[in-house]
């Protein structure tokens, strides 16, 4: 079996081996700086449930589905990104949100709570390569070529909650919208409402597959804007003519999939029913039976019969989490090969408790803070999400 898969060029921030080195423009490779117990320590589990009851309320941790069990089974709430943005913001209360996911998600709980709250990342190298896929400048240069076509006025920027602050920010400036995979199609009808071009960010899939597959859109209405080449690889008439201008930016798991996996499943388990992210190729959603946000993919699963057959395209912690709560049901991981999200599993047990044995101590570790001035444009942005119909 071939993949035509092609890595794209490289991305604009350096990629570090995880835990080795630090590169202050992202979150890729910081050590931890704190005393890490041993993965082995017998008593993990007895230390965290210690130090949460210590804390009490003063503490809420928020999980998401790709986090490793040993992780989840200490969260307040697990959820998908949307779900858990609006989690963070229901809980002025608790002093320390301990965010169990990836340092974007963290940036949009400190966003969204308020200045006396601290918002805890258990370990920094949990960034996500889709992120660094698309940093402020790369964007500014973009938008600076959208004003010289004299287009800028009839673009509306709507990112993805997996980006960057700054990105948010820079979102929020222009008068666009946060989405998530769970909202997609809602935010791009607002954005079309308010003007007749959309520049999509960083994830191209999400945007590729909401616009044509949900919207109606053709898949020659989108562009892709490669921010490694000059003018994005466009020509001017390119850039007029879109509706949607994708950049190019892609997740390292869901980008795995491929047909010939769909197909090959397909031959092998009579009746599957192949269920997918968003964030998966085109061509992959365009051949699958289901597409939707983890949180989706959960309740349709909870939904099916006992006895159907299941191949699911999303992070391996989430599917092995679904087959283990349902028995009854033949529930496979669509790839053959192991697809967890590195960055999600760096938070640990080890980290999480690490982190709230920090809190109980007295000291605040790894607080992820966004700056006021980009916090106030992204949270407009945000805000505007969260009032979506
Ligand atoms: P959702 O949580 O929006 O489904 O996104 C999946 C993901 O890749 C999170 O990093
Ligand atoms: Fe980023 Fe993909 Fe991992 Fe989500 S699953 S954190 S989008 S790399």
């Amino acid at each position: 079996m071939t993949s035509t898969w092609v890595e794209p060029s490289n991305t604009a921030t350096a990629l570090l081996l995880l835990g080795r080195g630090t590169d202050p423009a992202s979150e890729a490779g910081v050590d931890c700086p704190g005393d890490l117990p041993s993965p082995s320590d017998p008593d993990l589990v007895a230390r965290a449930m210690a130090a949460k009851l210590a804390l009490g309320d003063r503490v809420f941790v928020l999980g998401h589905h790709y986090q490793r069990d040993e992780v989840i089974q200490f969260a307040d709430v697990t959820g998908d990104s949307f779900k858990l943005a609006r989690e963070a913001a229901a809980r002025p209360d608790a002093e320390f949100i301990v965010f169990c996911g990836v340092h974007f998600m963290a940036e949009s709980a400190d966003i969204l709570t308020t200045d006396a709250q601290k918002v805890i990342l258990p370990d920094l190298a949990a960034g996500c390569s889709m992120a660094d896929m698309a940093v402020l400048s790369q964007v500014e240069t973009a938008w600076d070529l959208f004003e010289d076509l004299g287009i800028a006025g009839d673009v509306v920027p709507v990112t993805y909650m997996n980006s960057s602050a700054d990105i948010k920010g820079f979102v929020g400036r222009n008068k666009g919208v946060v989405c998530t995979s769970s909202n997609a199609k809602r935010a791009l009808d607002w954005a079309f409402e308010q003007g007749s071009k959309v520049f999509f960010l960083p994830d191209q899939h999400l945007g590729r597959n909401t616009a044509v597959l949900e919207m109606g859109y053709s898949l020659d209405d989108c562009v892709l804007y490669d921010p490694h080449k000059p003018h994005g690889g466009l020509a001017p008439e390119q850039l007029r003519n879109a509706k949607m201008i994708l950049w190019r930016g892609h997740c390292s798991v869901h980008g795995r999939f491929t047909l010939p996996v769909v197909e090959e499943v397909r031959e092998r388990v009579p009746g599957v029913n192949v269920l997918v992210h968003p964030e998966c190729r085109h061509e992959v959603v365009t051949a699958a039976d289901y597409v939707g946000s983890t949180e989706y993919i959960i309740k349709t699963v909870e939904a099916a019969p006992a006895g159907s057959a299941w191949a699911i395209g999303t992070e391996l912690n989430l599917v092995r989490r679904l087959a283990n709560a349902h028995p009854d049901k033949q529930i496979m991981f669509l790839d053959r090969t192991v697809c967890y999200c590195s960055t999600m599993n760096r938070i640990d047990l080890p980290h999480l408790v690490w982190a709230l044995e920090e809190l109980v101590a007295g000291r605040t570790p790894n607080q992820i803070t966004v700056d006021p001035d980009t916090s106030a444009y992204a949270r407009s942005a945000l805000d505007q999400m969260l009032a979506l119909p």
